[in-house]
């Protein structure tokens, strides 16, 4: 069977290289790239696969692309790993490695990784209009791969069965594949079992449940040890979502509870109400309701959020791809479009009882006895008044991601307000700001420079946040054309795209109608 490539690219992405190119973010050298893709730690790297077009720089021709990574901030990408031919496009999915040589794709000695993607049948397959689960495996690291002659090895005989992700489940007797998938339009997570990764057997489904208003698509499910007990452990299921999220458009869920091996049982208090009678349905009551439903990130561009497999230590740590379908494909970028987000670790910490996300960006290297990225100091303060007129910082300089910690204790103000890439009117730029009245976290970039590619582009979002003894506490990676703000050490976080204009580049930190004390600020680049 003929591929829809025609020449393999080995090529590593110029970090920093034109205007809006990040630096320590994934993006393709010259083509279009969304959701991540059989995320896996493998041979002292970090492998990133993801949905690409080889072709273009819009969305079509989808195969999965392939990059890797030392320490998740800088990649090399590799030629495209499983592409797209007449039959099929190769949607989302995930990565294994098969220890066990469960599949006999490799050996005991040398185990497989294992590609578990949907086919997405085009007219030429004799599965036209199904989406259906099929295997590919690589026995040299990732670097090639053969679809499997079975394939497809789990099919519902439906058009919108997608977005497999595949994790060795340790249960009562013995281990076995779980997968997760969903029926994206009737907002259904759907598991399944296989001794073997060819054979599946239907365990059970969860939802609809909170956000319903769009797809479901790219779920994810895995246990954490609550505030790292190991006699506490909870599941965490992702679900995300399109349109439908907070911010409007795609975004990405979550729920926590048990999985037993067999189902998935929600803890009441991740649920905003009984399933069909959610106040999510009624339009006057929607938005309150989305803002008590549990999200992963409460900005415009953080979607199909999924977890490595294998990650070293134990650690849970996840990638989203930092776009939102209601503009994707009109990012003012060429000849790449998109990049990923972050990488970052999620842990469940409990509040006020509940089992609760927190997320922290992964900003130096993970693997034990790596060096370490170097991070340079370029300002550092103790305590001070901060008051109206806005105190300058750094400005972010071309190449470099920028790092902005704060914690401040907000006193008499009613706003502190972060401005980045503004002018000194303040009548541009992007604010982050913190209302003390409302108690809300608000991004608002609707001045942040070019906005006018798409009518949706222009936003501000925000998200309810209690300051924990009074201190506002804030993480802030600003690289070229994004922001990612973790707030309360990574308990709220709000991601978002911009496309600053050159003759604002100026960054500030001002309280609002009153005076507030910083206790720290530091901020520094990361190359
Ligand atoms: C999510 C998604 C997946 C699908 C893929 C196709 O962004 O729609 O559900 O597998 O993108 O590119």
């Amino acid at each position: 069977m003929s591929s829809c490539l025609d020449a393999a690219r080995p090529e590593t992405a110029p970090a920093g290289t034109s205007r809006f190119r990040p630096a320590i973010h994934f993006s393709a050298r010259d083509t279009w790239l969304n959701d991540p893709n059989g995320l896996v730690f493998y041979g002292g790297l970090y492998h990133l696969f993801f949905q690409n077009n080889p072709y273009g720089n819009v969305w079509g021709n989808m195969s999965w692309g392939h990059a890797t990574s030392h320490d998740l901030l800088h990649w090399t990408q590799h030629p495209v790993a499983i592409a797209c031919d007449e039959t099929e496009d190769i949607f989302s999915g995930s990565v294994v490695v098969d220890h066990g040589n469960t599949s006999g794709f490799g050996t005991a000695d040398a185990p497989a990784l294992v590609a578990i993607y949907t086919s997405a049948y085009k007219s030429a397959s004799e599965h036209s209009g199904t989406q259906a689960q099929s295997l590919a495996y690589s026995t040299d690291a990732g670097m090639t791969w053969r679809k499997y002659d079975g394939n497809p090895v789990l099919t519902r005989n439906s058009a919108n069965f997608r977005d497999p992700k595949v994790f060795r489940y340790q249960g009562d007797q013995g281990a076995c594949w779980v997968m997760v998938a969903v029926e994206a339009q009737h907002q259904k997570v759907v598991f399944y079992r296989s001794e073997d990764l060819k054979s599946w057997h239907f365990l059970s489904d969860f939802g609809p449940a909170n956000a319903d208003g769009g797809e479901w698509e790219c779920p994810d499910l895995f246990p954490l040890a609550v505030d790292g007990d190991p006699d506490h452990i909870k599941w965490v299921l992702i679900v995300n979502i399109n349109p439908g999220a907070v911010a409007g458009g795609s975004g990405g869920q979550y729920f926590v509870g048990h999985f037993d091996g067999d189902r998935f049982i929600p803890d009441p208090d991740s649920l905003v109400a009984p399933a069909g009678v959610t106040s999510i349905h009624d339009p006057k009551t929607r938005s309150a309701a989305l803002q008590q439903c549990l999200w992963l990130d409460w900005g415009r561009d953080c979607y199909a959020s999924v977890s490595f497999s294998d990650a070293p230590d134990n650690r849970r740590i996840i990638i989203g791809w930092m776009n939102n379908w209601d503009y994707a494909n009109e990012l003012p970028t060429a000849p790449w479009r998109s990049s990923m987000t972050l990488a970052r670790e999620v842990r469940l910490t409990a509040v006020n009882g509940s089992a609760r996300l927190i997320q922290q960006p992964v900003l130096a290297g993970l693997c034990a006895g790596e060096e370490l990225t170097p991070v340079k100091d370029h300002m550092g303060a103790d305590s001070f008044e901060l008051r109206d007129s806005a105190l300058r910082l750094p400005e972010a300089v071309p190449g470099s991601a920028q790092i902005i910690e704060a914690e401040i204790l907000p006193g008499s103000a009613e706003r502190l307000e972060l401005r980045l890439f503004g002018s000194s009117d303040r009548s541009k730029g992007t604010v982050l700001s913190y209302n003390t009245t409302t108690a809300q976290l608000i991004l608002d970039r609707s001045q942040s420079g070019n906005t006018r590619f798409h009518e949706k582009f222009s936003s501000a979002e925000s998200a309810p946040l209690v300051l924990e003894d009074g201190v506002l506490k804030l993480l802030i990676v600003v690289d070229h054309c994004s922001v990612e703000a973790f707030a309360q050490d990574g308990r709220t976080v709000m991601t978002d795209l911009i496309f600053p204009e050159t003759e604002s580049p100026e960054n500030s930190l001002s309280a609002v109608g009153g005076s507030a004390t910083v206790l720290r600020l530091a901020v520094s680049t990361l190359t």
